[in-house]
C-alpha cells in the first residue's frame, strides 16, 4: 500500500498500524496539508516512522493546500505543531526530493502487482495524480479513504474534515471509476479511545505505548473541548485496518455525490443507501464495524513496533 496522510493523531495510530502488521507492505507514504500546514504534517510523519524505526520507507510531501480555496487547518483538535501532546524527537530521515505525486507514480510503476491506496487526509494528492498521470491509474487496486459520512459531520453540520477541506478533489477521486472504499464518520465514531483503550497503551510498557497513550491523551482532551464528546474517535486507522482484513466493515455499494456547490452542505457526502437517486454504485461505503477485532489488530501492532 502507498498512505497519503495529514498527521494528526489518528493519522499517526494508522502509519503505527500499517508498519506494524506484518501482512502489510508499505511502499511509500505521502503527505498533504489538512490537520496542519504541509510542512509539519510531512515532518510528523518523518518522526512517526522514527519513533517506529522504519528506515526504508520513502516519504515525500504533496500539495500544500486544496485544489480550490485557501486551507483552513484543525489546530483546536490536533494542536500547534498537528500531534501535540506527547514529547516526539525529531525525524531520523529526509524527506525525498521529489513531489507526492510523482513518488506515487514511481511506486505504482515499480510495483508488479496493483497497489492499495489508502488516504487519510484531503484527497488532493489522489485527485492530483488521476488528472495527470491517467495512464498509472489501472495499477490502483483500489483507493481506500477516511472520510465523509453517511450522516452528519464535523465539520460542518453535514461535511466531514477531510472532504470539506477539498471538495473538488473528493468529487474527482468518487467519480474516477476506481474501486473505492468509504470509511466515514459513521463507522469511525464507533471506534473510541476510552479509558481503558489509553491505559492499555500505557500498560505496554514501551515507549511507542506511552506516545500512543500521550497521543490519544490530548485528542480526547480536544474533543471533549469542542464537541463534548469524552472520547475520541480514531478514524484514520480503520482505513488501514479495512486493507488488512476487509471484514473489519462492513460495506455496501452505493451511489455516492460530493456537494459542491450547497448553500450550507458544501463538502457533504450525500450517500444514496436506498437506491432513489437511480445513479450506479460508485463506492463501498462501510456501514458496519467491528470494534473488537479493530482494536484487536491496533494493539497488535502498537506492541510489535514497541518491541512489547
Ligand atoms: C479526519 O479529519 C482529521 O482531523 C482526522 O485525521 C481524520 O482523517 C476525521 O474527520
Ligand atoms: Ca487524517
Amino acid at each position: 500500500m502507498i498512505i497519503d496522510c495529514d498527521p494528526g493523531h489518528d493519522d499517526a495510530l494508522a502509519l503505527l498500524l500499517a508498519v506494524g502488521d506484518p501482512r502489510l507492505r508499505v511502499r511509500g507514504v505521502t503527505t498533504v496539508a489538512g490537520n496542519q500546514t504541509l510542512d509539519k504534517t510531512t515532518r510528523n510523519a518523518l518522526r512517526m516512522l522514527a519513533l517506529a524505526g522504519v528506515t526504508d520507507v520513502p516519504v515525500a510531501a504533496g500539495c500544500d493546500r486544496p485544489l480550490v480555496g485557501t486551507l483552513s487547518v484543525a489546530e483546536q483538535i490536533h494542536g500547534a505543531s498537528g500531534l501535540d501532546g506527547p514529547d516526539l524527537d525529531g525525524p531520523t530521515a529526509e524527506v525525498a526530493d521529489v513531489h507526492a505525486v510523482e513518488l506515487t507514480r514511481r511506486l505504482l510503476l515499480d510495483s508488479a502487482e496493483p497497489v492499495t491506496l489508502v488516504a487519510l487526509g484531503p484527497l488532493t494528492n489522489v485527485a492530483l495524480l488521476l488528472r495527470r498521470h491517467p495512464k498509472v491509474t489501472p495499477r490502483v487496486r483500489r483507493v481506500v479513504f477516511m472520510g465523509g459520512s453517511t450522516g452528519r459531520g464535523n465539520t460542518t453540520p453535514y461535511g466531514e474534515f477531510n472532504i470539506v477541506t477539498d471538495p473538488e478533489a473528493a468529487d474527482i477521486v468518487l467519480r474516477s471509476g476506481l474501486p473505492t472504499t468509504m470509511i466515514g464518520l459513521n463507522v469511525t465514531h464507533q471506534a473510541l479511545a476510552t479509558a481503558e483503550v489509553i491505559a492499555e497503551f500505557r500498560g505496554m510498557g514501551t515507549r511507542v505505548g506511552t506516545v500512543c497513550a500521550e497521543l490519544m491523551t490530548f485528542f480526547a482532551s480536544a474533543y471533549e473541548r469542542v464537541f463534548g464528546l469524552p472520547h475520541p474517535p480514531v478514524h484514520d486507522p480503520i482505513a488501514i485496518a479495512t486493507v488488512i482484513d476487509a471484514a473489519i466493515v462492513r460495506t455496501v455499494a452505493a451511489p455516492v455525490a460530493v456537494e459542491l456547490a450547497g448553500a450550507h452542505t458544501r463538502g457533504a457526502t450525500v450517500v444514496d443507501l436506498h437506491g432513489t437517486t437511480g445513479r450506479e454504485p460508485n463506492v463501498d461505503v462501510a456501514v458496519g464495524i467491528d470494534v473488537d477485532a479493530f482494536w484487536g489488530l491496533l494493539m497488535a501492532a502498537v506492541r510489535r513496533v514497541g518491541g512489547a
